[in-house]
């Protein structure tokens, strides 16, 4: 376990001619450059893959709910960060029956989540290819640190397809991690009379021989983990809002009741975080709410939300807050999580704070009158520690204190400035914590060492502030 985890980032540490000394004993390696099998993620050091960058992916997948079988072939446009002589994708389950690089047969082997492909020729450092990967089986969910499951969640009409933090490679080889972002394309067909749903704007949609194909563009960059491709028996909503975004509304029937005046309120919740946080990142937007009661969570798959039931409003304000933090602007590193789940807990408390509800103090007020022994302060938010606690209270609620902890010593105008500027500066990117730490002090032009030591780092319950 210690050698697999440390040496991906042993390795992406390294320039080529060192790495190439440090692995000549080992005949696997000896051949030429490679690309490791991770990109040194200390949670999770599998995800995603060194030596390049996907710019697209084109997914063309077949789903048969009544079998749960899944056909697919996956197209990525790449450009290789170094010379390569093999380089590995996140697939997880399914069998490979195909693959090519550059059209030509390419050599490729299964190992654990990793597919290790070797292409027939070299690629040169900042070349361009094509991996062509067609495959097919029953996809499942993989069983995450905390006992969560994420990925393909078959449902009883379709599926529930939500991807954080490592349930991409259950459906599609990737390049699974939020440091590669991309732009994607599917063409999803499902048995007629169901509706397959992704990211971005609805291309188009045609029926044939008792079969429909519904065609996906995601053109702003995206990571793997916010792709989306549920399936299910929806009623379907779709209309333009003021500002120009497409709206695509997916709902089971089950829960279209409660779902109906929840959804309603979207396109105002997005223009209320367009003028707290900036301009909404998406040209797309809109809900899928499906029936799966085996889930217990939401995802804020990118531009269209995904429900396992029918969202409150504080959820949905949740979620749509992730569209800027977290989608927008991307984890580095998982051990960051509190960017996106500190944030988006945060928006639910301004949001009830400027419709009527309690007031931002008062939501920290009730948190930190919780008991010293309380789960709350288990672990600092800035640092969960492991996989297995990035979704815990801490770095929602904490990561939430902490943001509110500093709105009250720079001011509400700094403080929103703050979230503009981080939103604009790594608009469709990625930010890490350390990044955010010192744009808030610039913009707030105070020293919040102490502040971020205590509220993101600190063992135990902070001292009141
Ligand atoms: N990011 C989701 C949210 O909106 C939670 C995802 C939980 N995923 C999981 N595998 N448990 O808070
Ligand atoms: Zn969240």
């Amino acid at each position: 376990m210690t050698h697999l985890r440390r040496r991906p980032a042993l390795l992406a540490a390294v320039p080529l001619a060192v790495t190439a000394l440090l692995t000549a004993a080992d005949p696997a390696l000896a051949a030429g450059p490679v690309g490791t099998p991770g990109v040194g993620d200390p949670y999770f050091p599998l995800a995603g893959n060194g030596g390049y960058h996907v710019d697209h992916y084109g997914l063309t997948l077949r789903y048969d709910p009544g079998t749960r079988h899944l056909d697919g072939k996956a197209v990525l446009t790449a450009r290789a960060t170094q010379a390569l002589t093999r380089f590995d994708l996140d697939l997880n389950g399914l069998k490979v029956t195909a693959l090519t690089v550059d059209h030509v047969k390419a050599g490729h082997r299964r190992d654990g989540q990793e597919l290790v492909v070797t292409p027939r020729r070299a690629l040169r450092k900042g070349e361009r290819f094509r991996v062509s990967v067609t495959y097919s089986g029953t996809p499942g969910p993989v069983t995450d640190p905390d006992g969560s499951l994420d990925g393909w969640i078959p449902t009883d009409d379709g599926a529930f397809v939500a991807g954080e933090p490592q349930g991409a490679m259950t459906w599609f080889p990737a390049n699974n991690h939020p440091t590669d972002k991309s732009s994607y394309d599917f063409a999803i067909t499902v048995p007629e009379g169901r509706t397959a749903v992704a990211n971005g704007v609805l291309l188009g949609r045609r029926t044939a021989h008792g079969r429909t194909t519904y065609r996906w563009r995601q053109a702003e960059p995206m990571a793997a983990y916010l792709a989306t491709a549920t399936v299910g028996t929806f009623q379907v909503r779709q209309y333009t809002t003021r500002d120009g975004i497409k709206v695509y509304d997916a709902v089971d029937p089950r829960e279209a009741a409660a779902a109906g005046p929840v959804l309603a309120k979207l396109p105002a919740v997005l223009e209320w975080g367009s003028r707290l946080f900036g301009p909404y990142p998406y040209r797309a937007a809109g809900s899928i709410v499906d029936h799966a009661p085996n889930v217990g969570y939401a995802l804020e798959t990118q531009t269209r939300p995904v429900y396992d039931r029918a969202p409150d409003l504080s959820t949905l304000v949740h979620e749509s807050a992730h569209q800027w933090f977290g989608d927008s602007v991307s984890l580095t590193s998982w051990k960051d999580i509190w960017l996106n789940e500190g944030f988006a807990t945060y928006a639910e408390w301004l949001y009830a704070e400027q419709h009527g509800g309690d007031s931002a103090q008062a939501a920290f007020d009730a948190l930190y009158a919780r008991p010293a022994a309380d789960g709350l302060w288990a672990f600092p938010p800035g640092d969960p520690g492991s996989g297995a606690n990035i979704f815990g209270t801490p770095v929602y609620a904490r990561g939430a204190m902490a943001l509110h902890v500093l709105r009250t010593t720079v001011g509400d105008r700094a403080f929103f400035r703050v979230l503009r500027a981080w939103a604009a500066a790594h608009r469709d990117g990625n930010g890490t914590t350390a990044q955010f730490e010192r744009l808030a002090e610039k913009v707030s032009g105070k020293d919040l060492g102490s502040l971020f030591a205590t509220w993101l780092y600190a063992q135990g319950k902070p001292n009141r502030p």
